[in-house]
């Protein structure tokens, strides 16, 4: 229940998650369930320099697996700590938000009333960045019935994966015509 799978993401849904974040800017990123690291390693390839990378992972095992992985880049935080402390580690490694949330914790399984206080905590940890989002990758597309909090959501499906899954990038921030808030004025986002 706590892994949800028997092997890690295909190259093509690691790329794919991947394309969906901005890493021209120093960013905070969160990854909630690395495993074993694979979107990690993708991520820290590519983000800016001088950005930060905050793991949360449950499993000690893997959490030391992830460790060894990165111990000589102090970019990045390894938790073994449950990613429903999002705000708390925050706080204590200085952050007041961060940029990125991804996801690949089996959220579907969790009950509604945790589902629903983790999307808000995720939804007031982001930053007010247009760029910031919370990107899940998941074998059903439930979780858009749940986050309401999310004026902006827009899903695709990667067959390339087994099992194929959904992507689905949430957003808080509004899109920005003329200086002027709008949910229409990004045609790559649907508004909800
Ligand atoms: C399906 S695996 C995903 C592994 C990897 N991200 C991938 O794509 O192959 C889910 C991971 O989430 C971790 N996990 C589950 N619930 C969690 C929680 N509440 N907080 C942090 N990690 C959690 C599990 O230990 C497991 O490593």
């Amino acid at each position: 229940m706590q892994v949800a799978s028997i092997i890690p993401s295909s190259r093509a849904l690691i790329g794919r998650v991947a394309s969906k974040f901005d890493f021209s800017e120093p960013r905070v990123i969160v990854e909630f369930g690395p495993g074993e690291g694979c979107h990690t390693r993708e991520i820290h390839r590519r983000m800016h320099p001088d950005s930060k990378l905050i793991l949360f992972e449950l499993d000690p095992e893997l959490t030391r697996h992830l460790d060894e992985q990165f111990k000589d880049d102090p970019r990045v935080t390894v938790l073994n700590a449950d990613c429903q402390r999002l705000p708390e580690e925050l706080a204590a490694l200085g952050h007041t938000s961060c940029d990125y949330v991804v996801s690949g914790i089996p959220f579907s399984v969790l009950e509604v009333g945790k589902k629903r206080t983790l999307l808000q905590k995720i939804h007031d940890s982001l930053s007010a960045d247009p760029a910031a989002a919370f990107i899940i990758y998941q074998v059903t597309n439930e979780l858009r019935g749940h986050a309401k909090v999310f004026p902006r959501a827009q899903s695709e499906y990667c067959l390339q994966n087994i099992p194929p899954m959904f992507i689905t990038v949430f957003r808080k921030a509004l899109a920005q015509v003329n200086g002027h808030a709008t949910r229409a004025a990004d045609p790559a986002l649907q508004p909800r």
